[in-house]
């Protein structure tokens, strides 16, 4: 039998992430929306989001393609192969079935069997439950090396008549490759979730009978989500300061949710970081839920911004309502 030493922590061996090649700016939405007589702005988008631009997926190419490819990224910024890999969890609310999970398809494409694979779905903070969930299970050896990834088709499940949520939300992917380290890495974790706030976002569909029951669009209370975002982000990031036994002006770098810069900018703020710690990609991908934290973790990496040795906040908050933080040194 294989002994495995503790205490032991997780670190990020290596990140990757994946955009689909259809990239849309404010002013070619608008001007496809207009077509069909819904009225909108790059002016209105870029002054009350922060979003410029996001990536769609064509059809045809599911959750799990998007998925494959920021595992490869992240494989080879790790270097390993997909064989080394003993744990998989995808983080999505747009998989590509109702089951199996995306994790057991993307472990398909992977050409990898016999490894533990399944989905977490917490909406917009399921990065960093699913990182939360390996991270245990690499803390108490039920594995040693996962890949974690968040991917989203969202364009799926927008109402493209509806102006207040259609403009918001992208498609995209990201990946990290998680390893067993007796040296952390992950600091601390802090996770949440109260279902008395289910509908002021979701997707209220349903499948029965064979047939779409319900709505099968996304639907938000933008006003509600704000003032809740700002409120449970800032408290999250105290929690996991306070289990890491850090201070505010120990982060280095805080990767939010990509949502809207006024809530990212408005947590920076609380936590007295000045913004240029603040990683911004919400301008180029828009919301893309549980890929957004991943794929701005890897465009931050990949850009030479973030480094080797800095102390990372996390953040996520999304439908159910969720909301969590994991505070890492890369
Ligand atoms: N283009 C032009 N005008 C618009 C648009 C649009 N795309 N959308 C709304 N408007 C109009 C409204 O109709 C309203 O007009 P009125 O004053 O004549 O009634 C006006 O703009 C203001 O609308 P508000 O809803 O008050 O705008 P607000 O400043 O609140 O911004 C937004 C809306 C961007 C949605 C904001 O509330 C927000 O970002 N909320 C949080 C979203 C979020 O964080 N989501 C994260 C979780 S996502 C997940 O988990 C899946």
């Amino acid at each position: 039998m294989t002994q495995t030493a503790f205490p032991r922590f997780t670190r990020i061996a290596g990140t990757g992430s994946y955009l689909p090649p259809r990239r849309l700016t404010n002013a070619q939405l608008a001007a496809q929306l207009a077509e069909q007589g819904v009225e909108t702005s790059d002016q209105w988008i870029v002054e009350r989001t922060g979003i410029r631009a996001r990536h769609f997926a064509d059809d045809g190419v599911v959750c799990s393609d998007l998925a494959l490819h920021a595992a490869r990224h992240a494989l080879e910024a790790a270097g390993r192969q997909a064989g080394e890999i003993d744990l998989i969890i995808v983080a999505t609310s747009t998989p590509d079935m109702v089951f199996p999970s995306t994790a057991c398809l993307l472990q398909q494409k992977l050409g990898i069997a016999g490894c533990p694979a399944f989905d977490v779905q917490a909406v917009c903070s399921g990065f960093v439950y699913a990182l939360t969930v390996a991270d245990s299970m690499i803390r108490t050896g039920a594995a040693s090396r996962a890949l974690v990834i968040g991917s989203e088709v969202f364009s799926r499940i927008l109402d493209f008549t509806d102006r207040t949520t259609c403009v918001l939300f992208g498609d995209g992917a990201g990946a990290v490759v998680l390893e067993a380290s007796d040296a952390p890495g992950i600091l601390a974790t802090d996770l949440h979730a109260d279902g008395r706030h289910v509908g002021i976002l979701c997707t209220p569909g349903t499948v029965a009978g064979g047939k779409v029951l319900g709505d099968p669009l996304l639907k938000m209370d933008g006003q509600a989500v704000f003032k809740l975002a700002v409120r449970v982000l800032e408290e999250s990031a105290r929690a996991v300061l306070d289990k890491a036994g850090r201070q505010d002006s120990d982060i280095d770098w805080l990767i939010p949710h990509q949502a809207n810069i006024r809530i990212m900018q408005g947590t920076a703020k609380k936590l007295k970081l000045p913004l240029e710690k603040l990683v911004v990609t919400v301008d180029e991908h828009g919301n893309t839920s549980a890929a957004s934290i991943p794929l701005a973790l890897d465009h931050a990496v990949r850009s030479g911004q973030v480094k080797r040795g800095d102390t990372v906040m996390l953040e996520g908050v999304g439908g159910g309502f969720t909301w969590g933080a994991v505070l890492l040194d890369l």
